[in-house]
């Protein structure tokens, strides 16, 4: 386990979910009595902390199990949720260092910092320390959307895969954050995931073919990032996804039938601002109906597309500079 103050830059949310069956109503006078070893690590919690509007003010007194964002279990009176994400856009953020002491909760299952500025956070150690924790859950949601995560997205993988969260984890949001370095093949070892989200962020080289054996990804975020190379066809495998985003890269070469050829529930395409050339035969009529169709900048073809035509339930519609020279249809 990680000893000392670990560095830390971000806002951050980890929420391992499981949780909602296991918190009780907010303290109250038949609510659970806080324990003292846990009270001890919430005050240093709060001592190490900034807080310029006094976010934590209820934390006075000894029913910790009442401090707003705690959460204790019924029964054994352990702390089992942590809430300290900032509700306000551009204000209000904790500040300092929050590890150390956190990792003294040791039934926590649920995690939430997300929005604050715990500056100079080391993700992949921090994460390292949690999952390393005998009594943590596993946890089914990362999200650390918003933050200022900087650092390798290879190493976040790395540290997930030791983790062994990759049994588990569901949900993985880096969206938002600073992230670099390339995709590896690493990434199909997360099998269980359902959302996919590296939205916003610095990530370059190609998109790993191993993401066509998520077979449970529903949404998959890649939106601005410098991904380049084409586009692999394994996508097409991913007969559960409904939302696909690849918006504002540098992706290139062909996009055919065969990207889409289990794709039944796709609703929302994202593929603008790249430099695709879509390939479709002139027959093809695509299995899924989608609701948002965002192909600017994509090379399309002169005509209009016949499959664009099989689409009828959008309710957004982005081709422009497409390449087609073509009268609208009806
Ligand atoms: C918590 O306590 C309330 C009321 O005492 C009870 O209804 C609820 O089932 C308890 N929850 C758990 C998880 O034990
Ligand atoms: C993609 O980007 C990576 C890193 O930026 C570079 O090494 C590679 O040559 C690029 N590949 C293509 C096909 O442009």
């Amino acid at each position: 386990m990680q000893s000392g103050p670990i560095p830390i830059q971000l806002l951050l949310v980890l929420s391992i979910l499981y949780t909602a069956s296991f918190l009780s109503s907010a303290g109250g006078e038949a609510g659970p009595r806080c324990r003292d070893d846990e009270r001890r690590a919430l005050w240093d919690i709060r001592r190490g902390l900034t807080d310029p509007i006094g976010r934590l003010s209820s934390w006075v007194g000894d029913d910790c199990c009442a401090w707003s964002g705690v959460r204790c279990n019924n029964k054994t009176s352990h702390i089992v949720a942590l809430d300290l994400h900032n509700p306000y856009d551009d204000y209000g953020e904790l500040g300092g260092n929050i590890i150390s002491s956190l990792l003294h909760l040791k039934r926590l299952t649920f995690l939430d910092l997300s929005g604050n500025d715990f500056d100079g956070m080391q993700i992949p150690e921090f994460l390292g320390s949690l999952l390393r924790l005998r009594h943590l859950r596993l946890p089914k949601m990362l999200d650390l959307s918003s933050n200022k995560v900087d650092g390798e997205i290879s190493k976040i993988i790395h540290v997930g895969l030791s983790g062994c969260s990759r049994f588990s984890l569901e949900v993985l949001n880096f969206g938002r954050n600073q992230l670099t370095g390339q995709l590896s093949d690493g990434l199909g070892q997360f099998k269980m995931l359902k959302t996919l989200n590296l939205d916003d962020n610095m990530i370059s080289g190609s998109i790993p073919s191993s993401i066509g054996v998520l077979s449970n990804l529903r949404e998959l975020y890649f939106g601005d990032n410098k991904l380049n190379g084409s586009v692999p066809k394994t996508l097409g495998q991913l007969s559960n996804l409904v939302v696909l985003d690849l918006n504002f890269n540098s992706l290139t070469g062909l996009l055919s039938d065969a990207h889409f050829a289990n794709t039944m529930g796709l609703k929302a395409l994202f593929l603008s601002s790249n430099s695709i050339t879509f390939v479709f035969p002139s027959n093809f009529v695509p299995q899924f109906q989608l609701t948002n169709i965002h192909l600017g900048s994509c090379q399309l073809g002169t005509r209009f597309p016949a499959w664009l035509q099989t689409q009828h339930q959008f309710s957004t519609l982005d081709i422009s500079n497409v390449g087609i020279s073509d009268t609208m249809p009806d």
